[in-house]
């Protein structure tokens, strides 16, 4: 009898303890935050970070599930999804923001940010802040994340400028992107990122641009071995949240709008550190498997620059002004 009855017990114990676990498990809100890189790339990596991080600063209260390698769809279609609030998180490329909000074609200026520490000097003050508040409509800007430097790669090796012309270039979809490259010589055509991989294969392209982590890691570096250290952009990227999951968060508890942004911010910091490592490994491990990288002339950037000047004479008084305060950070 009395072995039966402190198995009763033990069983309610159990059950009792099971109920509280469950209770405080229970998330009070469920987000969705969607990345076109794949899982271990460093913005996904972050992007973990952060739901971590809110997780233990929510107590619990809110998860935000992270869904890497385009899962979500592709890059344009997630933002166009947060803008209606069907996904409440994304990173995005300013490549493809400024196809939305042209504001944020200055910061795809070509060479624009002398180094990465020129761009943070930039980003993580006041003009930051100032491209960050643009997002405040249906989407809000959250942090910044690294994306280090464009440049050329192609299926056949080019050495100079001339060599440039005509050739067929993969663009982001945004005109200014293409404006660049039409004034750099080259033929060009936006498709979406995870196509590109494809178009190279069918040759139908004969080269691409972008940094070495997404050179690598898409695999176009199998098919265009090929890479011009050009370096014609520094192109951040931001983590933006969707309106309505702003206002669903604030139901809850205004204070957890702090906690979402502290998060993005140190999120933010820790893929920069991620970035560091991973830019410097991508390019190693491009070396190492036979790609063929070529670091041009100071004379030769310099040709590249004065083709793409006349983008830097056709700007609006404002945006001049803009672009001379991100000079004077040059430091
Ligand atoms: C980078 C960026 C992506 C973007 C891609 C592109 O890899 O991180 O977000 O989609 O460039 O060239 O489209």
């Amino acid at each position: 009898m009395k072995k039966v009855l402190l198995c009763l017990l033990a069983m309610v114990l159990l059950f009792s303890c099971a109920k509280k676990t469950a209770e405080k498990e229970e998330p009070l809100l469920v987000l969705r935050y969607g990345d076109n890189q794949p899982d271990y790339y460093p913005t996904t990596r972050a992007a973990r970070y952060f739901s971590q991080l809110v997780e233990e600063k929510s107590g619990g209260r809110i998860e935000i599930e992270v869904y890497g390698d385009g899962r979500l769809g592709s890059e344009n279609d997630v933002f166009r999804m947060v803008e209606y609030g069907g996904v409440d998180f994304m990173r995005i490329s300013i490549g493809t923001l400024s196809a939305f909000y042209p504001e944020f074609q200055i910061l795809q200026l070509p060479y624009l940010f002398s180094s990465s520490e020129h761009m943070w000097n930039v980003l993580d003050g006041d003009v930051g802040e100032y491209f960050l508040s643009i997002l405040d409509g249906d989407s809000i800007g959250l942090s910044w994340f690294d994306a280090g430097a464009r440049s050329i790669y192609t299926i056949e090796k080019i050495d100079t400028l001339s060599d440039l012309q005509g050739k067929i270039i993969r663009t982001q979809e945004n005109d200014k992107m293409e404006e660049i490259f039409s004034l750099l010589g080259a033929s060009t055509i936006q498709i979406p990122y995870g196509s590109v991989y494809s178009e190279l294969m069918k040759k139908t392209i004969d080269g691409a641009e972008n940094n070495f982590p997404s050179y690598m890691y898409t695999g176009h570096s199998d098919v265009a071995r090929f890479v011009f250290l050009d370096e014609h952009m520094r192109l951040p990227e931001i983590m933006m949240m969707s309106r309505k999951a702003m206002e669903e968060i604030a139901e809850i508890d205004e204070g957890l709008l702090d906690v979402i942004k502290e998060a993005a911010i140190e999120a933010g910091r820790f893929e920069r550190e991620l970035w560091r490592e991973e830019e410097e490994k991508a390019k190693r491990d491009a070396l190492s498997s036979g790609c063929i990288v070529t670091y041009p002339s100071y004379e030769e950037i310099e040709r590249w620059k004065d083709a793409v000047s006349p983008i830097y004479s056709d700007l609006s008084s404002e945006n001049k002004a803009i672009v001379d305060k991100i000079r004077a950070l040059d430091k």
